[in-house]
């Protein structure tokens, strides 16, 4: 498999956010079947988002969001484009929302896994706590990382 060259960081503009946000419809509406409302919670106002960008284009690969709730921060909305998984992207978001966090002053990130995904957020660290529950018709369990 080919070298896939990307630069993660944080949105500039609308233009921006609505790349990402149309990657998620795509991501967790088409794909994965979870309804629009549920995938737009009205908290994107309030976060902050991260996203992956194709080499030195503006083509959006991945994306994730950060909420900061005093010294924790919730991390959302991980995806990356069918085209491009298992290049390392998710990983290399998971490890610029640690650094977010330690800069806004936070040291805990705690997320809900779909349960698929579980290796991931393993490998990155994150332990799991209490039991698997359904959300928006897929298994989650929650996680924590704590820095
Ligand atoms: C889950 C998702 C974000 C992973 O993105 P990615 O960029 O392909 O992940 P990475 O390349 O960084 O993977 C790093 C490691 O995580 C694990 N991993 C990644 N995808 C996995 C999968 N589908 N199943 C099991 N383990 C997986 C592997 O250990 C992988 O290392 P490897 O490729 O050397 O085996 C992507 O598949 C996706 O967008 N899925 C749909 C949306 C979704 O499920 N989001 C997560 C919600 S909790």
């Amino acid at each position: 498999m080919t070298a896939l060259a990307y630069q993660i960081r944080r949105i500039r503009d609308r233009s921006e956010l609505k790349a990402a946000m149309d990657l998620r419809y795509e991501v967790f509406c088409s794909e994965q079947g979870v309804p629009r409302r549920e995938e737009r919670d009205g908290r994107d106002n309030n976060a902050l988002h991260l996203i992956a960008v194709a080499g030195a284009g503006d083509e959006v690969l991945g994306t994730c969001r950060l909420v900061f709730v005093g010294r924790t921060v919730q991390f959302s909305r991980l995806a990356v484009a069918v085209s491009a998984r298992r290049r390392g992207i998710a990983m290399a978001l998971l490890e610029a929302a640690e650094r977010e966090t330690r800069a806004g002053g936070a040291d805990r990130l705690v997320l809900h896994a779909q349960t698929y995904a579980l290796p991931l957020y393993e490998a990155a660290g994150y332990a799991t706590r209490g039991s698997r529950f359904v959300e928006a018709g897929i298994e989650h369990v929650a996680m924590e990382k704590l820095l």
